[in-house]
This record gives structure tokens, C-alpha cells and sequence, in this order.
């Protein structure tokens, strides 16, 4: 996902360096030269229109990039492994292994490659040892790790205006040469008391870090929204009373349905494979129960759905408000209305999903393939919609689960009138009014709020 947003902000702050994103995916490749770009973010299309053909190129000729480029990123997945030693915990780095092997076996002068993919610590030495051991005579590479920070949605401002650029480097003399290259054109428009330069495994380290830090404080103000709804407090309350302590802070103290996306449980369980490497199984355990926590909101959030919906949801109407992981994306991985969606379906209830952003054929290959779902099942329970009107119309319940603006501003006393009564409405995002929803007619369950 980093590397479109990241080339096209080099490239439109550097006119002068010629950047060229290459894929072996011939489909995406097209897709990038097309006028329909293949990911949503605000901002991104523009930018690469401006570029596009400029300084900004994309091709699927790996090789001829590599021969021609003086920095090299290296952005490819690492996916959670799926099977042998560390399954479903450690990353899996075999796109970053055979990039690094292309490189060191096409490359015929000396290159700069910045790790950009987010890797477990130590993963520079390995790809340092593939380079040494296959490099061509007189070719020499310097790595440098630059992890991204950039959350989706907001990846153009955040690239615009980073709190921090982070590049890890060797720091023997040309490990400080390549950082100062790099270092270079970040310069073009990052303050360099932004730029911050460290040890390359403090920088891979930190990646995983800041993501977990990061999750983990959704997962505590999550875990008080389980104890809110038993005692009368408010998560609203408590989370902007907590968060006008400076030292606490006010972001990503909002409580939810739960966490998704790409990074964070990916990054957590990358943390804890590595503690355990490490053997620090205390460690291990300490980051493992963030994700468990976001596990149980999930489930609570489901159950609790089930529970006021007289304990049962079978041959009932259950419309989804979101599919999306949060607003303003497509991006619909590791989304909690997967889980929640195969909870409901589980339950044999008539699901009606409407997202403003994510493709009906997604929502299928997700349900189908990401959750425990059979085509069959989806043929009979499972419909999408392109509005949220028709979304709602004879449900027995609405559930928000992405955050999307559109869902504040719905014509509620319409979307009442069509449903079944008693019509019930699950915040998962705190997003809604739940007094103008009960006065409306609605019952409202809001997550963190007593009832
Ligand atoms: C995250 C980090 O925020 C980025 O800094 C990082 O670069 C990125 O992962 C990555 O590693 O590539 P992203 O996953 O795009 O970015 O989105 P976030 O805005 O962090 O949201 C993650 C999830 O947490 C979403 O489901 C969101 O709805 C949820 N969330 C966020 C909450 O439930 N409560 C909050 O207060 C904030």
C-alpha cells in the first residue's frame, strides 16, 4: 500500500529524480497507467496524474529499473505466515528474499536498498548476506531501513507532513553516505529536525513499536468500554477526561468495535513471534493480550447484538453499515465486519451490507475466503447494497461498523419507517446521536454506554 502515496509525494516534491514503481502484477501495473488507479485515497489520484509520465513511471520491467535506479525500495508484503515455523505469527519474507536476490543478481552497479516493507528486526543482516553472497565483482550495496508511517486514509497529508521521517543505517562510512542520499530528498520538504537517523535495527524495531503502542491504546479504551456498559460510566467521557492529560493525549483513544486493518495485528504477532525467539515469554504474552482484546471486543460486540435481539437472529434482517476497515478506504483487510458478518451468519440471520467505498466482488472474496463463509451460504444470506436506504429497508437491526461520515447525516425517521419494529441500532463506532435515534423510536445500544 506505501509505495504509490510515497512515490508519488517523491515525485511530485522532486521533479528532478525520475521514480519508477514497478510490480510483477502486469493487472496492477495497468491499472496504476489506467484512469482509474487501483487503490482509493484521498488525494493520491491527483497527485499521480500530475506526474504520470513526468518523473513518475509504472512498469512491470523489474529488471530495467533496477539496472537504471541509484536507490532501490523494496516494498513488498510480508504477510503473516500460514503454515510452518511460526505459523499465523511470524512474517513471512519470501517477496522480500526474491527481491533481494533480483537485485543482487540483475544489479551492475552499486545500489542504495531501503527496506520499506515492515519487517522483523535483523532482516537488513539477511538481506545483507544474500547481497554479499551473490553480488557480481566490484558491485557493492548499502541498506538502509525507512520504515512508513503513513495510515490510510490520510497518507497524502501524513507523507506532506510526517512527524518524523526514520532512516536506519550501518554506520560505518558508506552506510552514513547512503543515509545522507536518502536523507537528501526527504530534506525537499521534511524539516531535518524531523529527519531522525538511528541503528538499523532500532529503526526496524521501532516500526513494529509504534504500531503496537498504537493498538494497544484502542485496546485499553476498548477494555473500558467493557466496563463502562456494566457500571453506567461513559468511554466517551472517560477517554476525553483521560486524554486531557498531556502525558496521556487524546488520540486513538476511541473506543470500537475493534481494530483492523494491515499492519496492527500483523505487526503484534511479529512482536510476540520475536519475543519468544528472544525468549521472553512474559513479553510475548504482555503483546499477544492486545490482540486477544481485540478479539473479544469483536465477539462481545456480536453477542451483545444476538442478546438484544430477543437471543436469537435466525431469518432476521441485520443491515451493516461499513464493510471498509475504517473511513475513507477500500481497504477492507482485517475488518471487524468480517468476523462480526461471520458471526450473523453463523446465526443463519439475513445479512444487508452497504459500504461507500468497497466493491460488492471484495466483499464476497472476504466473506468467502477470509471468513468461515460457503459460496452457498453467501448466495442465500448475504446481499449488497448500493445505497443505505435499501440497505435498512425491513431489517430488524442496523449495525455500524465503519465510521464513515455519510452514516452521521442519514435520514433516520425515513430509514425507521421502513424497518421492522421494535428497530434497533448498534453504534460500533460512536458515531450516531443515540437521544435523537430514541426519540425517533430506535433502540439504541451504543458500545461503552449503558443502555
Ligand atoms: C496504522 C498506523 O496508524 C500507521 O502509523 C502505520 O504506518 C500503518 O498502520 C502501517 O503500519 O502501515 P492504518 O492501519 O492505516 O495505520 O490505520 P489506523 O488509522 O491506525 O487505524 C487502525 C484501526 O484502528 C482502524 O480499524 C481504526 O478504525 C481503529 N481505531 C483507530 C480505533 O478503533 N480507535 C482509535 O482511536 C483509532
Amino acid at each position: 500500500m506505501s509505495s504509490g502515496p510515497t512515490c508519488a509525494v517523491i515525485a511530485s516534491k522532486c521533479p528532478d529524480i525520475k521514480v519508477t514503481i514497478v510490480d510483477i502484477n502486469q493487472a496492477r501495473i495497468d491499472a496504476w497507467n489506467s484512469d482509474k488507479i487501483p487503490i482509493y485515497e484521498p488525494g493520491l489520484e491527483e497527485l499521480v496524474f500530475a506526474q504520470r509520465g513526468k518523473n513518475l513511471f509504472f512498469s512491470s520491467d523489474v529488471d530495467a529499473a533496477i539496472l537504471e535506479s541509484d536507490l532501490i525500495f523494496v516494498s513488498v508484503n510480508t504477510p503473516t505466515k500460514k503454515g510452518g515455523i511460526g505459523k499465523g505469527f511470524a512474517a513471512d519474507l519470501a517477496y522480500v528474499e526474491a527481491a533481494t536476490r533480483r537485485i543482487a543478481l540483475v544489479a551492475q552497479s552499486s545500489k542504495v536498498i531501503i527496506e520499506k516493507s515492515t519487517v522483523p528486526c535483523r532482516t537488513a543482516e539477511s538481506m545483507r548476506k544474500i547481497l554479499d553472497a551473490n553480488h557480481r565483482p566490484g558491485v557493492t550495496f548499502d541498506i538502509l531501513s525507512n520504515p512508513e508511517f503513513l495510515a490510510e486514509g490520510t497518507a497524502i497529508k501524513d507523507l506532506f507532513a510526517p512527524d518524523r521521517v526514520l532512516i536506519g543505517h550501518l554506520p560505518s562510512e558508506t552506510g552514513v553516505k547512503a543515509m545522507q542520499a536518502l536523507s537528501s530528498v526527504y530534506a525537499r520538504w521534511v524539516p531535518q529536525e524531523r529527519i531522525v537517523t538511528t541503528r538499523l535495527w532500532s529503526s526496524e524495531l521501532t516500526k513494529l513499536a509504534s504500531n503496537a503502542l498504537l493498538a494497544q491504546r484502542i485496546s485499553s479504551i476498548n477494555a473500558l468500554s467493557a466496563i463502562c456498559e456494566a457500571t453506567g460510566a461513559d468511554v466517551d467521557e472517560v477517554s476525553y477526561a483521560c486524554g486531557l492529560d498531556s502525558r496521556i493525549g487524546p488520540k486513538f483513544l476511541k473506543a470500537s468495535v475493534g481494530f483492523g486493518g494491515s499492519c496492527f495485528q500483523k505487526d503484534i504477532l511479529n512482536l510476540v513471534y520475536l519475543s519468544r525467539s528472544l525468549h521472553l515469554p512474559e513479553v510475548a504474552d504482555y503483546w499477544e493480550q492486545v490482540v486477544i482484546m481485540n478479539d473479544y471486543q469483536k465477539r462481545r460486540f456480536g453477542e451483545q447484538i444476538v442478546r438484544e435481539l430477543f437471543n436469537t437472529i435466525t431469518g432476521k434482517k441485520i443491515c451493516v453499515y461499513g464493510f471498509a476497515f475504517k473511513k475513507d478506504t477500500g481497504d477492507t483487510r482485517e475488518s471487524a465486519a468480517i468476523a462480526l458478518i461471520e458471526a450473523f451468519v453463523k446465526e443463519n440471520a439475513n445479512v444487508q451490507i452497504y459500504d461507500p467505498q468497497v466493491e460488492a466482488s471484495q466483499i464476497h472474496y472476504d466473506l468467502t475466503h477470509e471468513a468461515d463463509i460457503t459460496d452457498a451460504q453467501y448466495e442465500k444470506l448475504i446481499t449488497v447494497h448500493k445505497n443505505a436506504y435499501t440497505a435498512a429497508e425491513s431489517s430488524d437491526a442496523i449495525v455500524v461498523v465503519t465510521e464513515w461520515d455519510e452514516f452521521k447525516t442519514l435520514d433516520y425517521k425515513k430509514i425507521y419507517g421502513t424497518m421492522k419494529k421494535p428497530a434497533c441500532i448498534f453504534d460500533g463506532r460512536l458515531i450516531l446521536k443515540p437521544e435523537a435515534l430514541r426519540e425517533i423510536g430506535f433502540k439504541v445500544t451504543t458500545i461503552g454506554k449503558a443502555a
